[in-house]
């Protein structure tokens, strides 16, 4: 939408008493951020005029138009979202969208939910880089735009240290250039990292939660608590203000790789349990029942995906040694991040073992593509490393997923349109997820459809008893992540 019509539509908005909010990155969290502030009410009004922002390139430009249509800019699997931005664009049109970021002028709170990656080469976690620099240019471009007095929030992951070394002076730099003295009015800065999940109750995660944040000096952390109290649901989710705003970034960091580092330890004893033949969900099940000390121990799984638990570790050490200039070894956060890559490919290596003559025109059907069961991101999933790992070798995979019709990292593998028609031929089986949709119909469908010979690598324990006994009559080769009690395929 041109500027002129924003702008006249945010000063109407001011008039009917709304906050002006520009949401800067109209990605997963953007989305969410944007259709949560839309529908936030007080004494029946809405209290958000939202104007979402990403930038003027085809992606972005995407995500506005579809943002302007009344759609999520960005797709998750949580109905309410579609719901909240259709009706929020359609009236009372307090939700819109634009490339042009002038509109930033008019934001009484700008969010930024820009992504930060981490580059680096897989195998290792000693070689890092993370282009921070661009981060900064877009705080900069925030910082020559904004009106003295606007609150910026970042919740976006961060780097330790990024906050003070990196954002901040860009946001000074560029209100300097709009000719603000940003000793007598310092630009305000806050850290409140963004908790929401993934899956259906996606937009209630935004507001539902605990949240925490920190500012970059006192009156930042003042105004951000008041921002956020506004829209969160604080009565039942009280607010935890940090003491710095880097405590805020070990906060959001900490938290991923303690979730990771608890997955990396699982798989290690996942194949402990495959060698000595005994069923690891079932005594992880029995340990679970300590409640309060073992109630979330994991089960193995495929691995680690989705764009911030292979990832957050390693920001935490990237930030302290090139924004902070101090040691970061983080040894067990490391291995971890090494392990859960390996996990995949643990697949691979049994699929070779049992093809011995190797792989090359065998076909393969992976079921689950998403990183998370019930979520529709596909961002760094273990299947796609599974998937890689079987083209390279040969392999012809097919793909069945309910949540995915293009695998937009992959799109050269053919999407089934059911798990019958991707198993219909295969020689090679991975139950890369345990999705709701197929997971109680899954086990007998293999055994109608596996020919003598294949081989099924099970990384959830959807296996049932039946079909164990099946595959081990039926000279089928059935590998299961932290099963050691498997029956072994008769000869
Ligand atoms: N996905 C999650 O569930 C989740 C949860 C918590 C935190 N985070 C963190 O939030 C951040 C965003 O994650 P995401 O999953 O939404 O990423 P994303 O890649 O889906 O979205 C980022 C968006 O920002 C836009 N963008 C990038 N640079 C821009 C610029 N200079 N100006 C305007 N727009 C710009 C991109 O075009 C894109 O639309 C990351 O730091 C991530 O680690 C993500």
């Amino acid at each position: 939408m041109k500027f002129e019509e924003i702008k006249e539509r945010a000063a109407k908005a001011k008039q009917d008493g709304q906050e002006i909010i520009v949401v800067l990155g109209l990605g997963f969290v953007g989305t969410a951020v944007v259709a949560n502030l839309a529908r936030t009410m007080a004494k029946a009004k809405r209290m958000f005029f939202v104007v979402g922002l990403d930038r003027d390139d085809a992606p972005g430009r995407e995500k506005v138009a579809r943002l302007d249509a009344g759609r999520a800019p960005t797709y998750a699997n949580d109905p309410s979202l579609e719901t909240v931005i259709g009706a929020a664009v359609k009236e009372p049109r307090n939700a819109i969208g634009t490339t042009d970021p002038r509109v930033i002028s008019l934001a009484d709170v700008v969010i930024s939910c820009i992504n930060l990656d981490l580059v680096r080469e897989p195998g290792q976690t000693e070689v890092l880089d993370c282009p921070t620099a661009g981060y900064a240019v877009a705080m900069k471009m925030v910082g020559e735009h904004m009106q003295p007095g606007t609150l910026v929030t970042v919740e976006s992951t961060l780097p330790l240290g990024c906050s003070d070394r990196v954002l901040y002076p860009a946001l000074c730099e560029g209100q300097k250039k709009r000719g603000v003295d940003v000793v007598e009015d310092p630009p305000m800065l806050a850290y409140c990292y963004e908790r929401v999940m993934p899956g259906p109750d996606y937009l209630d995660s935004v507001n539902n939660f605990w949240r925490a944040f920190a500012g970059i000096d006192k009156r930042s952390s003042d105004r951000a608590e008041a921002f956020l109290a506004k829209y969160v649901n604080v009565e039942k989710f009280p607010l935890w203000r940090h003491k710095t705003i880097r405590a805020a970034e070990m906060g959001k960091l900490l938290e991923n790789s303690y979730r990771a580092t608890n997955i990396a330890f699982i798989e290690e004893w996942a194949m402990m349990a495959e060698r000595v033949g005994v069923d690891l969900f079932d005594v992880v099940r029995s340990i679970r029942l300590r409640k309060g000390t073992h109630d979330n121990m994991m089960f193995p799984g495929l691995g680690v995906g989705g764009y911030c638990l292979t990832k957050d570790a390693l920001l935490a050490a990237f930030g302290a040694q090139k924004l902070l200039g101090v040691e970061a070894e983080l040894p067990v956060s490391r291995r971890a991040i090494l392990t859960n890559e390996r996990m995949p490919l643990r697949a691979v290596e049994a699929i070779e073992k049992h093809f011995e003559g190797g792989l090359a025109g065998k076909r393969a059907a992976l079921i689950g593509v998403t990183y998370r069961p019930g979520v529709a991101d596909t961002r760094s999933s273990p299947s796609e490393i599974v998937a890689r790992e079987l083209v390279k070798r040969g392999v012809e995979v097919r793909a069945y997923d309910p949540l995915i019709e293009l695998w937009e990292e992959f799109p050269e593998i053919a999407m089934s349109k059911d798990a019958a028609s991707a198993l219909t031929g295969a020689d090679i089986v991975v139950i890369c997820l345990p999705d709701a949709h197929y997971k109680n119909y899954l086990p007998d469908l293999l055994k109608q459809k596996l020919a003598r010979g294949s081989i099924v690598v099970d990384a959830w324990s959807l296996i049932t008893d039946a079909l164990g006994a099946h595959c081990a009559e039926n000279g089928i080769k059935l590998v299961v992540y932290g099963r050691g009690d498997v029956p072994a395929m008769k000869a």
